[in-house]
């Protein structure tokens, strides 16, 4: 796990969360808009409802048929026709409600797994469509947390919990009527049970939740510690914390296991005690049937039917504390998955969209501000033009916007207001593909995926071959820097890149930008230092895929700002000087002081 990548149980643990839309405040609306949102669960579900209630009354021809061979197939003698006849009946009608019962719960496994997979891609894709200020850092594990963790929560529900609602109903109702119809005496003292039993199952099925939830909580505290420890093994090491990481780290584990064995305590409680409730059932039916059966009319067969009714009517009751949670989990997962794709689209495509021209890109903002979600505009009124085929830098302290202005000219968000043209084009109508081949963004961090560097560079283009990989690293005079590395293209890169140096990453970053044949580059210089060999082939390459084409680059390093045809210059959003380099120190403002600072960095 990278030092970015968010364990979901762990941010689900955590307060903040996204802002719950007010049409989906009540768990009805919830539960509505979450089925709405599926279609694959309302998919032929009037058929598995049909015979998952079949197998409901299929079972309940059982006490009836006792009854009939008690009453009636003793009577002058064992009348063996009649009693293997019935019992053959009951077993063809539970034979057959068993079969319904399998393809019930078969059917609803396979739609419950088709939903839950589209919503997840649904997730996915709705998080890939908002921009930059919704994806902020605080909030990307959350989103993450939305299609991982959040929808497995509905899995339950939606394959069990919705279903049993329905059983549970029909069968205390159908059992209900039943009894009545055998004793409405003897029917009493088993109702009479109901409310004891809810009242216990209710409270231990409560206090089974909050163990559950405990467990997760600490599940998520024992992935952050240990993954923090792993992860800053050098700190650690080199600031001789062991003793103390490894007591927190043990903690975690120890708390994990307590919650863990506390919950299964309980939960070990739990179930023997439906049991007692039934064994209390058959215990009230025997009793008050032996002793005012014969006064009120009661036949032995119907006493004994009873004995199975009094068990099939207080079980579902049992199973409803823990139905009424999973409906309480899946609505609180829902409100979640809801909420996430409710998030406005902000950077909407335009269809079809202009395609940009081919060759080197001239680029144009007016009066470009821009804030992320409700913070302050980190952008005020950027006017700036960039001729076709110019290399500029772009220089400012820590914070002033730099960053920010480029991902705009990706279109990674729209600036709030203003507007950027690139090629003689507004942004917002540049046509998704052609802006994803023409505009071309080096990150700061060079982020790779964890593949091979030959892969990586390969997503630079739809449909790129080895060749391509190939030449496109012989154009940037990289062919034998790549081979030199242990399994040269074919080098696993490791998670977000970091098996490679930042600076070697930054070349896989440039080559795969450099593949798709941009007519505008825009690259973020990592800001930690790169040796000099590695600094030398960047500048080489970066020299070569300039050629022909706009570049727009964040300068952290003098050299690059020197050799720039122009210079922005960024402080609090705004751009406050531009020119070229010797222009700009001979003007003595903002740029000057930069420089001083990097002319004491070098000689320091
Ligand atoms: N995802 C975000 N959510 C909220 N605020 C952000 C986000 N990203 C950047 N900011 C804020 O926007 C401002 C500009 O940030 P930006 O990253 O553009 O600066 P920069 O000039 O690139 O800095 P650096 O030189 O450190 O890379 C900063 O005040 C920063 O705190
Ligand atoms: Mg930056």
């Amino acid at each position: 796990m990278s030092a970015t990548t968010i364990d979901p149980t762990q941010v689900d643990a955590r307060e903040d969360d996204l802002p719950i839309p007010a049409h989906l405040r009540s768990a009805w609306s919830v539960l509505f808009e979450g089925l709405r949102l599926s279609p694959e669960l309302r998919k032929g579900l009037g058929f598995t409802i049909a015979i998952s209630l079949g197998a409901v009354i299929g079972n309940l021809a059982t006490p009836i048929l006792i009854q009939q061979i008690f009453d009636h197939g003793f009577r002058g003698g064992f009348r063996a026709t009649f009693v293997f006849g019935l019992c053959a009946v009951a077993f063809g009608v539970v034979f057959l409600a068993f079969i319904a019962a399998r393809a019930a719960a078969r059917r609803l496994v396979r739609a419950s797994e088709e939903a839950l997979m589209g919503l997840r891609v649904q997730g996915f894709e709705h998080i890939h469509r908002l921009s930059i200020a919704t994806q902020s850092r605080e909030r990307r594990g959350v989103l993450v947390a939305r299609v991982t963790a959040d929808v497995d929560t509905l899995a339950e529900f939606t394959e069990e919990g919705a279903i049993s609602w329905i059983w549970a109903i029909v069968q205390i109702v159908v059992v209900f009527v039943i009894m009545l119809l055998f004793s409405w005496q003897l029917t009493i003292p088993v109702v009479l049970l109901v409310l004891p039993l809810l009242l216990v199952m209710g409270k231990l099925q409560a206090s089974m939740s909050a163990a559950y939830d405990a467990v997760r909580v600490r599940v998520g505290e024992m992935l952050s510690e240990v993954s923090e420890s792993v992860m800053g093994a050098d700190v650690v090491r080199a600031y001789g914390l062991e003793e103390r990481v490894d007591m927190r780290v043990k903690r975690s584990i120890h708390e994990r296991y307590r919650a863990h064995v506390l919950a299964h305590l309980r939960t070990a409680t739990m179930w023997p005690m439906g049991t007692v409730f039934w064994g209390l059932a058959y215990a009230v039916v025997i009793v008050v049937g032996a002793m005012f059966g014969p006064e009120w009319g009661l036949t032995f067969g119907t006493v004994s039917a009873f004995l199975f009714l009094a068990d099939m009517f207080l079980h579902p009751f049992t199973d409803l504390p823990e139905i009424y949670a999973q409906t309480q989990t899946a609505i609180a997962g829902w409100r979640k998955i809801l909420a996430l794709l409710e998030m406005p689209v902000d950077v909407r495509e335009p269809s079809p969209g202009v395609a940009l021209r081919g060759g080197a890109l001239d680029v144009k903002a007016e009066d470009v501000s821009y804030r992320y979600g409700d913070g302050p505009l980190v952008l005020r009124d950027v006017s700036v033009e960039v001729q076709p085929g110019a290399h500029v830098a772009v220089v400012g302290e820590t914070g002033s916007g730099k960053t920010t202005f480029c991902k705009l000219l990706a279109r990674l968000a729209d600036p709030v207001s203003g507007r950027l043209e690139v090629g003689g084009v507004d942004l917002r109508d540049v046509a998704r593909a052609s802006r994803q081949n023409a505009i071309r963004m080096v990150p700061q961090d060079g982020f790779l995926f964890d593949i091979t560097v030959r892969e990586n560079v390969r997503a630079g283009r739809e449909g790129a071959s080895d060749r391509d990989v190939d030449a496109a690293f012989d154009e940037l005079g990289l062919r034998d820097w790549v081979e030199s590395l242990s399994k040269g293209l074919q080098t696993r890169v490791g998670e977000r890149g970091e098996a490679l140096s930042v600076g070697e990453r930054q070349l896989v970053s440039l080559v795969r930008a450099q593949i798709g044949n941009p007519g505008l580059l825009i690259l973020d210089e990592a800001t930690s230092a790169v040796d000099p060999a590695t600094e030398h082939r960047i500048s080489e390459a970066l020299r070569r895929v300039s050629a022909g084409r706009t570049t727009i680059t964040i300068a952290h390093r003098l050299s690059t700002a020197e050799g720039a045809d122009e210079i922005f210059v960024f402080d609090a959003g705004r751009v406050v000087e531009r020119g070229r380099h010797a222009e700009l120190v001979d003007a003595g403002g903002t740029y000057a002081g930069l420089y001083r600072s990097w002319l004491g960095n070098v000689r320091a």
